[in-house]
């Protein structure tokens, strides 16, 4: 965990969220390599302690917490904070075509809010919460289930995974923050972090500002300020 001055400068930006301009903050675990999981999908748990805690950490300074359903049905995540202090965030999961399990363990009835964000046609198991979003059928826009998070007292955002939840978000530069937690770890194959539109140049390549941390146990924390070019 980075130490107490640096917790405190971490979070402080998270505050200037508002209903009408959500912050909004990415986390991505990885390998050396760039991966996220193996070709099975095994991710559990590339990341150490540290950088557990500090996933946890970030839940606790937000309204809401989102991942995709490939998440979901990979994973099975509760999504709550455990490894720290806080308040568990609400949780949303992008399910365009009503795919979510209803044992989902993120759809527990634990007092944590939880919420599918899917097409207006989906059908989803009675009991579920939905909001409904507008598609031209391919993609539901991340500039409009930001606005409806907002819309919903949702002030404080972040996008937990999995790699295709975030790359949307990134793309559509709806993301103030990314968390890059890097584990000394080299994989060699599976599946890559981020998969953002092709570019042609270095130069169109994003080079946000950023700050370094060296976690407890090895891991290595980049705090990139999309926002804000190096
Ligand atoms: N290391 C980490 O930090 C971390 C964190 C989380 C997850 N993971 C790993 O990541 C893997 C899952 O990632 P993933 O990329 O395969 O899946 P994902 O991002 O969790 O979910 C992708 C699915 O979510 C839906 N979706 C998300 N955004 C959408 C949008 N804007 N418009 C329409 N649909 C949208 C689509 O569902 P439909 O296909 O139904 O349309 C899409 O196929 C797992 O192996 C998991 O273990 C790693």
């Amino acid at each position: 965990m980075p130490n107490r001055a640096d917790h405190a400068a971490f979070f402080a930006p998270f505050e200037a969220g508002t209903r009408a301009r959500p912050f909004v903050v990415a986390q991505l675990g990885q390998s050396l390599d760039g991966r996220i999981a193996t070709l099975t999908g095994d991710s559990k748990y590339i990341n150490r302690g540290a950088a557990l805690a500090h996933l946890h950490a970030i839940r606790a300074h937000v309204d809401a917490v989102v991942v995709g359903i490939g998440t979901v049905l990979a994973d099975d995540p509760l999504l709550t904070v455990r490894l720290v202090e806080g308040k568990s965030p609400a949780r949303i999961i992008i399910d365009p075509s009503g795919r979510i399990p209803v044992a989902a363990k993120c759809l527990t009835r634990d007092g944590v809010p939880s919420f599918v964000v899917c097409k207006p046609e989906a059908e989803l198991p009675h009991g579920i919460t939905t909001f409904r979003i507008a598609t031209d059928n391919t993609k539901l826009c991340s500039h409009a289930i930001i606005r409806t998070l907002g819309e919903h007292g949702f002030r404080r955002i972040l996008i937990e995974g999995g790699a295709q939840t975030i790359s949307h978000f990134i793309d559509a530069g709806c993301v103030d923050r990314l968390h890059v937690l890097v584990a000394p770890m080299i994989i060699g194959s599976g599946k890559p972090a981020l998969d953002l539109k092709p570019i042609h140049d270095l130069q169109d390549a994003l080079r946000p500002r950023t700050r370094t941390y060296i976690l407890d146990d090895g891991d290595v924390l980049f705090d990139c300020d999309l926002r804000s070019p190096a």
